[in-house]
């Protein structure tokens, strides 16, 4: 592969853009200032707008000024205060749904919507009356809500190459977006992520900047419509986000919210180029990056925001914090921040602290220290937008456009432009002996825990923030990839049987093994090496289990990320590249199903839009490095009229492959490890812990998300009556850690014991239908009660002797009180006890964690 110049094409994109005389003179010392391109907005100036702005602004209060810049959760705020403290915007965050409900009904958003507009538009206070604007993260389609159509994550989209598609895309989810009455998503994110061991890689479109910045430009005209049609900004379309500015993709190592030690001329080079596509659609926000640029956090710098973004590439949009973003500034906390608002900062987006950030904020602008000059124009820029948004005549929620016709979510229509994404995604890598398209006779065997598995194939960002939690029956209309080949195949008289362990009566003619990564968002998504299931191989033993009885075997890899897999594609006649394909299932089969004739129906379009590693360490492999070595390279994509498509054997000896793990299994690591499930519950019924938030109905338990190491990390769960209630997990196959057992093992955890006023407390597990091993721990946690985090191991034994009870676990892991107390808790599994213990005193076994 050659060395490729991005800084070539980059400036000549840039021009064209922005269509104006003065070159952008690229530099090659970092020395010398970098000089951004200014991309013209294609949004004209207004006079009428800058009016209604001024005209606003002339009588807004202090208190409504400040009010105006805050973004609130809307688990933390109700309409109520949104009316006293005149605020400006509200946000859910992934998982967040109304009345903390996850089967919120279309109905349900809309309601909320309009209860917050109605707030904002209510004088009877004698304050102005400012629409409210709602975000929210419609990432991969209107990915919050129960019934939306789901289109593949960024990098698949990336993998299509198609622009227009894109601008189709991004019609769509604006139109699912308007029933339920919300204005702005934070979606594109333009990250051109760098490293791929970084969670959030699938969220970006491609490592190549060129194509992040065309989709940019793409996605932000489907979302908005076109500045200058009557499109834009009209009932059917939201504001969009341009995010997160900027080199969120480029931090070092790829560690989600980490530093990107680049020279500038790098992150105009490389990081830029989505933007320049952005803000030439005229994208009206811009959010800041939780990451920093050589050591600075971007919600503080003011040369990025103010300079760069705003007054060098000529930006008249507003720039939005990320989730409390600018507690992260040194000198700042979640309740207190002029720095990150002085930087260039117009709306912090807050959680629970805000009422202290409002209150801080208004004081340092009394005291001068936020200038009013600043704040009247972070007021005015999202004034401007709101106006440009039409918010001011649009009415409520419910009254604009599609809102409340809930047919139109999910609509056929919608479907059909995300199968046609999943299509045009799919990149095929290997096809030894024309093995796809599949016969249409043929018998074949689906297997693989992606097979069926929606959830699984639709990644993070889905109805839950982590995509943990779901069951195919939460994506009504949705079809898994399982679904899409049976019905293919009986089309053309062959037959499909699901088989989720690879087992058969049968013997097929070929097996489709779909496999991959679990779902996972942001920092938890941050993996040290791009090995797929180092030290614990379970697919490739699939693989190789059918391989072994002669099945020809084609794999379906689900992934958010190129990963090392020689070993599983050396196990493979076929392999496809399936990224996160979505709600719609079914287009993978249109590409991998024959017609009658044997002839394909559609081929592969894909082509990778990320390098392809050759070992483990490879986790920063872009097409202009040096020595670029890649398994496959950037752009490689195989077709049925290839006639080289032949793979032949990889070598699996090479750096970095992790040793067998011996066993270890986790069970939460950062959120629920498939096929596991957490729940609270009282005697009489039990709650999903699947998103931000649970309560066991009748309340006498709760369970939110807390961060120990990164974000969210941790469940704390609250037990509120003086009755009984449990924190488990399970809701999965039933599991054998009877070798576990027999080998030492112990059950470990970190355990941060806020308060214990219970009678009573064990730990245990689930051994069959009527069958429970416990120990007793209440004198444990009262003792630790206040004292932080401390991580505890139980060896298996101590629950009982018999490695016979560990056969068929049903829940291997249950934390039941009888009483008031609540815990946090973090880091679940089973680990291989590294020295013998004689002891069930889980308290001997504790040690402080980090
Ligand atoms: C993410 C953003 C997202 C925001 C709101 C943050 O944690 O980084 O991408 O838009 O939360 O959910
Ligand atoms: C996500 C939210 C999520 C939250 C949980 C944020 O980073 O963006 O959507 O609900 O973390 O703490």
């Amino acid at each position: 592969m050659k060395y490729f110049d991005y800084r070539f094409f980059v400036v000549a994109a840039a021009l064209a853009l922005a269509g104006c005389g003065d070159a952008p003179t690229a530099t090659d010392s970092q020395a010398d200032k970098v000089e951004w391109p200014t991309i013209a907005s294609p949004v004209k100036a207004d006079p009428a707008t800058d009016q209604k702005v001024a005209s606003l602004l002339a009588k807004m209060s202090v208190e409504e000024k400040v009010g105006q810049i805050m973004q609130v959760e809307i688990q933390h705020i109700s309409p109520e205060e949104v009316k006293t403290y005149h605020i400006g915007s509200v946000l859910n965050g992934g998982g967040s749904l109304p009345n903390r409900n996850k089967y919120a009904a279309p109905g349900e958003w809309l309601a909320m919507a309009d209860a917050f507009y109605d707030a904002s538009m209510d004088t009877s206070d004698g304050g102005l009356a400012i629409p409210i604007i709602w975000g929210s993260d419609a990432v991969h389609g209107h990915n919050n809500v129960i019934g939306a159509t789901l289109f593949p994550h960024n990098i698949g989209l990336g993998a299509a190459n198609n622009p227009e598609l894109l601008r189709q895309i991004g019609a769509v989810t604006a139109l699912e977006m308007r029933v339920t009455g919300i204005d702005w998503t934070f979606a594109p994110t333009l990250a051109v992520a760098q490293d791929d061991r970084w969670g959030r890689a699938y969220e970006s479109y491609s490592e190549n900047p060129e194509i992040v910045q065309a989709y940019g430009r793409a996605m932000v005209e489907g979302v908005q419509g076109v500045p200058g049609t009557p499109d834009f900004l009209d009932v059917d379309h939201v504001v969009s986000t341009a995010k997160h500015f900027i080199a969120d993709g480029g931090t070092e190592g790829g560690d989600d919210q980490g530093d990107a030690k680049i020279p500038e001329q790098e992150l105009l080079d490389i990081h830029a180029a989505g933007y320049k596509g952005a803000l030439a659609a005229g994208v009206q926000t811009a959010m800041a990056s939780f990451s920093s640029w050589n050591g600075q956090k971007l919600h503080g710098s003011k040369y990025l925001l103010t300079d760069v973004l705003k007054g060098q590439m000529g930006f008249e949009g507003f720039i939005v914090g990320d989730w409390n973003g600018h507690g992260q500034v040194p000198g700042c906390t979640n309740e207190s921040c002029a720095s990150a608002i002085n930087a260039g900062l117009d709306m912090f987006m807050a959680i629970e602290e805000w009422r202290d950030l409002y209150k801080n904020t208004l004081d340092q602008v009394h005291s001068g220290e936020i200038s009013m000059a600043r704040l009247d124009d972070a007021v005015s820029r999202i004034l401007r937008v709101k106006i440009r948004a039409g918010l001011f005549e649009k009415g409520r929620p419910s009254d604009r456009g599609v809102a409340g016709q809930d047919g139109i979510i999910g609509q056929p229509e919608h479907r059909a432009v995300a199968r046609q994404a999943v299509r045009e995604s799919l990149v095929l890598l290997k096809n030894n002996g024309g093995l796809l398209p599949l016969n249409p006779s043929a018998t074949v065997l689906v297997a693989g825990d992606g097979a069926d598995n929606i959830g699984k194939q639709s990644g993070g960002w889905t109805i839950t923030w982590q995509g943990t939690g779901n069951v195919n029956s939460d994506f009504p209309g949705a079809t898994s990839i399982f679904d899409g080949i049976r019905d293919a195949v009986a089309e053309v008289g062959g037959t499909a049987v699901l088989s989720v362990d690879g087992s058969y009566d049968t013997k097929p003619d070929v097996a489709v093994v779909v496999f991959g990564e679990e779902p996972y968002a942001e920092g938890q998504g941050d993996i040290d090496t791009v090995e797929f299931e180092p030290g614990n191989k379970k697919s490739l033993a699939l693989l190789k289990q059918l391989k072994a009885d002669g099945i020809p075997v084609v794999s379906v890899f689900l992934s958010g990320r190129p990963l090392w897999v020689n070993p599983e594609l050396n196990a493979s006649d076929a392999f496809v590249a399936a990224w996160l394909p979505g709600s719609e299932g079914e287009g993978v089969a249109d590409v991998l199903v024959a017609d009658a004739e044997g002839n394909p129906r559609h081929d592969f379009k894909g082509r990778l839009s990320f390098s392809w590693p050759a070992n483990p360490l490879q986790g920063k492999l872009n097409l202009h490095d040096e020595g670029y070595a890649p398994l496959f390279p950037f752009g490689h994509g195989l077709t049925y009229a290839d006639t080289d498509t032949v793979v032949g054997m990889l070598p699996e000896d090479v750096v970095g492959v992790a040793a067998a793990s011996g066993g270890d299994l986790d069970l939460f690591v950062g959120r629920p490890m498939s096929p596991w499930r957490l729940f609270v519950a009282s005697d009489q019924s039990s709650q999903v812990i699947s998103g931000y938030y649970a309560q066991v109905p009748g309340g006498t338990m709760t369970a939110e998300l807390v961060d120990k190491d990164i974000q969210a990390d941790a469940v704390k769960v609250n037990w509120l009556s003086d009755g009984n209630g449990a924190f488990f997990m399970g809701d999965a196959p039933a599991m054998d850690l009877s070798d576990h057992a027999e080998a030492g093992a112990a059950l470990r955890f970190d355990l941060r014991v806020d308060s214990f006023d219970a009678t009573d407390a064990s730990l245990s597990v689930r051994c069959g239908e009527a069958c429970t091993r416990s120990l007793d721990i209440d004198e444990f946690l009262r003792a630790s009660t206040g004292k932080g985090w401390a991580t505890v191991a139980v060896p298996l034994a101590c629950l009982s002797e018999d490695a016979a009870d560990f056969e068929t676990l049903l829940e291997p892991f249950r934390f039941g009180v009888t009483g008031k107390a609540s815990m946090a808790f973090a880091n679940i599994g089973v680990v291989k006890a590294t020295e013998t213990v004689d002891w069930c005193d889980p308290g001997a076994g504790s040690v402080p964690a980090n």
